[in-house]
Parts: structure tokens; C-alpha cells; sequence
């Protein structure tokens, strides 16, 4: 079976790293918030740009609510978001106390639509979440004038983009805050859950390091009202080595995800785009067809693995369904989850899978006929 993505193929391409980085830990008498935390917040900042820093956190949901609640935001205050994205993203904007409230997507890079933010703003609009989703990084120019003009913040949900790129400039930079999820599956992904925040302030980043450990000072008296949402050493030693790849690691996604589209081009299929001036993450290959049920069927009986992501935009879900701002306009969402399917893609995929792929996709076309 070939299956849509494969976090332990990524283990055994750095297995001696890996097992040896865990044994350091182990040997070690520190196990949480020790120096391979410290080490990781370092390395992660530096990666992404001078003077950032990094926040190492439990997961990338709490990275999310706790980058809110640092800006001093909670009950009453609506953060502009997208509903296609993962459940985490809101669930994270709801933990903090806020009001999600949903903006249409662009359809050709399935990004929150710029326009459609500035449709949305309120007097209760206190912050922009945009989501790089699949790893395509948003409109963050246009995103930040919106920000501008109208006295906003911007926290990015970094979790799918790892390392992508606009005009050279690393995601995770545009917005005061960002959030990265570390779960097992992402770009960067550790071996059980993580997150890390970016901050370009120094005091935003002594907060949320405060807020992630009960509001503690450095004399482990709680001046403010925290959490427990701390990244641990394991972790943190994995995605040390992991973060040391990363750029390749993306580059070999980019390049299956440039063989699929060609081989795709003639078929009548939406296909991820990277535009020339970026670099796309890629973290997830996400095709829009016509009968997608059908052709995911055909490649189950051909032993190839698909996911859906997501089976439902956010407002779609029980929990979140009919109670949130924007949901009645979100027609190119709600159109895309008709026709989305994710094909396998991974650093560690084989040329001969892909080829396996590309040919049993076509195969399903020409069946059609
Ligand atoms: C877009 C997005 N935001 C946030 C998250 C939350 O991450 P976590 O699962 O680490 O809480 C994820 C991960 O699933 C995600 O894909």
C-alpha cells in the first residue's frame, strides 16, 4: 500500500540521528523546558529570520490560543479567519476566549480570499489568522495592508507551511505573532505533539513563556493566569534534527508535487500552483475532480492511500455548525470540499510510487471516457 503521507518513513531516513538524540535526552537529568527546548527555540528562530523569537508549546492548538490571549485578546473579540482549514484553527481562537469569524477562500490557491477579509471586518475585529494551507503561502501583502488600515493584528497559522517563502521571506515573518503545529504528519514534525511560536518581540515571547507554564516568573510564583502547554525535550531534540532538513525535505515535496502537475496538466483536474515568486511547502498534494469518491475508490483497489482534506470546511462540523459570523458566504469553500482529494506525497515517497500514481490517475480518466 502506498499510503497519503507516512511520518515513519521520516524516522527511518534519520533513524541514528533520532535514536541517538533520544538517548541524549534520556541520559540526560532534564526532561522538560531543558537545552534542547532552549537549543530549538534558538535554531527555529534563526531559520526564519535575525531578532525573532521562538516559543517551544504543547501543541500547535494551544500555540494558537495562547498567542491570543499574549495580545490580550478573549471574550468579545472576533479574529477573522478561514473555515477551510483544520478544526485546530478554531478550536485554538475558541480556547482563548474569542469569536471566530469566517472569510471566503480564493479558488485558485484555496487561501483566505484578501477581499473577502476586508467584507468581514467589524468593530469587534481585533485580529487577521491567516491559514497557509497545504503549505501555499497567503496573500500577506495585501493581508497586511488590510492589518494596517484598519489597526489589526495578525497572528499567522504557520501549521502547513513550514518553511515556505514569499518574494524570499519566510512565513511565520509577516504577522506579529505566528503559530506552527509539530504534530507527527507536518513539514517539520516531531514524534507525538508539539507547536512553536514566533514573536518579534522580545516581551511578547517573555509572555507566552510565562503563559505556558502558569504564569509563572522566573522565582515559579504565578503573577498572571497560565497553563500547562510545554514543549518536552524529546521532542525538541527530534525536531532539531528535523528542522536541519527541512529545506531539502521541502524540496523533494516540491519536486514530486512538479511531476504530478505535469503529468496532470491534459487531465481535467484542479491542481495545487506555486507561484514563481514563492516557495510552496507542500505539505499536502491536493487535487479538485469531479466524482472524487469514485476515482478514490479506484485507487483504494489499487492500493494507493487518499485523504480528504478536510471531509467538512469548519462551519460544516456539528460543533461549529450555524453559531458563526461569515458562514452564509463562503460559497468557493463549500464548493471546493465537493471536488478535494489529497494524493500521497512525502519527502520519503519513491519515484516508483509516484510513477505508480501519476498512472493509476490517468488510468481512472481514460476508464471514464
Ligand atoms: C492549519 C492547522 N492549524 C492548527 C493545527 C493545530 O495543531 P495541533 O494538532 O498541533 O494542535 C493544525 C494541525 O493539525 C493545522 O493543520
Amino acid at each position: 500500500m502506498i499510503p497519503f503521507g507516512d511520518p515513519t518513513a521520516s524516522y527511518k531516513f534519520h533513524k541514528q540521528e533520532i535514536n541517538e538524540a533520544i538517548t541524549r535526552v534520556l541520559e540526560s537529568d532534564w526532561y522538560i523546558l531543558g537545552n534542547e527546548v532552549k537549543s530549538f527555540e534558538n535554531e527555529f528562530a534563526s531559520f526564519h529570520a535575525d531578532n525573532l523569537h521562538a516559543i517551544g508549546v504543547a501543541n500547535g492548538t494551544d500555540g494558537i490560543a495562547l498567542s491570543l490571549q499574549s495580545l490580550g485578546l478573549g471574550i468579545g473579540d472576533e479574529i477573522i479567519t478561514t473555515a477551510h482549514t483544520a478544526v485546530a484553527t478554531v478550536a485554538g481562537i475558541e480556547q482563548a476566549g474569542c469569536t471566530p469569524v469566517f472569510a471566503d477562500i480564493e479558488p485558485i490557491f484555496r487561501c483566505i480570499d484578501p477581499k473577502a477579509i476586508e467584507s468581514k471586518i467589524g468593530p469587534r475585529t481585533k485580529a487577521i489568522m491567516p491559514v497557509h494551507i497545504y503549505g501555499q503561502p497567503c496573500e500577506m501583502i495585501k493581508i497586511l495592508e488590510i492589518a494596517r488600515v484598519n489597526d489589526l493584528n495578525i497572528v499567522e497559522d504557520c501549521s502547513q507551511a513550514h518553511g515556505a517563502e514569499i518574494e524570499g521571506k519566510k512565513v511565520g515573518t509577516f504577522g506579529k505573532l505566528s503559530v506552527f503545529s509539530c504534530y507527527p504528519t507536518k513539514n517539520l514534525g516531531g514524534i507525538g505533539d508539539g507547536g512553536i511560536i514566533l514573536a518579534k518581540s522580545k516581551k511578547d515571547a517573555e509572555l507566552i513563556k510565562s503563559l505556558r507554564q502558569y504564569g509563572w516568573n522566573k522565582k515559579r510564583e504565578s503573577l498572571i493566569t497560565g497553563t500547562n502547554s510545554r514543549l518536552d525535550e524529546i521532542q525538541a531534540a527530534i525536531l532539531r534534527i528535523k528542522l536541519k532538513h527541512l529545506s531539502h525535505d521541502n524540496l523533494k515535496r516540491r519536486k514530486i508535487a512538479e511531476k504530478y502537475n505535469q503529468a496532470f496538466r491534459g487531465l481535467p483536474m484542479g491542481l495545487p500552483r506555486m507561484k514563481k515568486n514563492e516557495l510552496h511547502a507542500m505539505h499536502l498534494y491536493v487535487i479538485e475532480c469531479e466524482n472524487r469518491d469514485s476515482l478514490m475508490d479506484f485507487l483504494k483497489e489499487n492500493r494507493i492511500g487518499t485523504s480528504l482534506h478536510y471531509p467538512l470546511p469548519v462551519h460544516q462540523h456539528l460543533a461549529y455548525a450555524n453559531r458563526i459570523r461569515g458562514l452564509d458566504d463562503l460559497n468557493k469553500t463549500e464548493s471546493f470540499y465537493k471536488k478535494n482529494l489529497t494524493l500521497p506525497l512525502y519527502p520519503e515517497l519513491s519515484p516508483n510510487s509516484v510513477e505508480k500514481v501519476i498512472e493509476c490517475v490517468t488510468k481512472w480518466f481514460q476508464n471514464k471516457k
